[in-house]
């Protein structure tokens, strides 16, 4: 039966496992986005998702392999079951709740806006914002926030990566970029080729847009997948290894 087939693709009944209806399984993740997920210079994965992620596979006791896919096309890639997870720093929200089955959040980052040091605009309104070029990632809670916040007033420029919207930051295309606030700390602030800022308030609300904290997602049918991984989390939040992974790359 070719349906049936389709769903045991790449998934190995782990033998042994404490969880043995929990199957090894494929994470999607859309690279550059640092500190969460990036490449090494020699080209392998890390990040904090990168090591959450492959401890909560061990604490489950399967094999996990990551999946490199553009965000834009991240939600249809698990539809479509080229992976069984999606980790990388996506916000749980109403909206995709309705795609996805979420994980208990991992991690609550706010968002907030960064622009060069010598770009004067005071706190982010309709009247500061006006006339000014946006940035961000398109098809993220960032881009819906300013599309409908200031799409009329300002020019919104959605990139495929967070990396092209930092080259155009570079380069001096860009007045504003609109960001999961931990990249455009490492990306802009820590890591940019020119001199940022923190512009206003770091942002949290609505609710609606900036949702509960990042999750890992699942198709909707696989609860026992996200029970596992719930479970995980809440081991590893409580014997210090989550502690361990936030360090590396927040500090302590
Ligand atoms: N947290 C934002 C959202 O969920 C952006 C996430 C983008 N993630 C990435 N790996 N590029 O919409």
């Amino acid at each position: 039966n070719h349906l049936l087939s389709l769903g045991v693709i790449g998934a190995t009944l782990v033998a042994g496992s404490a969880n043995a209806e929990v199957r090894d399984i494929r994470i999607g993740v859309d690279v550059p986005y640092e500190p969460m997920e990036f490449r090494t210079p020699e080209g392998e994965l890390t990040g904090f998702d990168i090591d959450l992620g492959n401890a909560l596979c061990a604490e489950i006791g399967i094999q996990c392999e990551w999946v490199v896919q553009g965000w834009d096309g991240i939600i249809p890639g698990l539809q479509a079951r080229k992976y069984d997870a999606i980790m990388s720093s996506m916000t749980i929200n109403e909206q995709r709740r309705e795609q996805v089955l979420f994980s208990d959040p991992y991690i609550t980052p706010p968002s907030a806006w960064f622009a060069p040091s010598d770009v004067e605009i005071g706190t982010p309104s309709d009247e500061t914002l006006e006339g000014l070029t946006l940035g961000v990632q398109r098809g993220t809670l960032q881009d819906n926030y300013v599309t409908d916040m200031y799409g009329d007033v300002a020019d919104v420029n959605r990139y495929a990566t967070a990396d092209d919207m930092v080259l155009d930051m570079d380069s001096g295309r860009l007045d504003a970029a609109f960001l999961d606030f931990p990249i455009g700390k490492s990306t802009l602030l820590e890591s940019g080729a020119g001199d940022y800022k923190v512009v206003g308030e770091k942002i949290t609300e609505p609710k609606e847009y900036f949702g509960e904290g990042f999750g890992i997602a699942f198709r909707q049918r696989d609860k026992e997948l996200a029970a596992a991984f719930n479970e995980a989390l809440a081991t590893l939040k409580s014997d210090g290894t989550y502690d361990e992974i936030h360090a590396t790359y927040f500090g302590a």
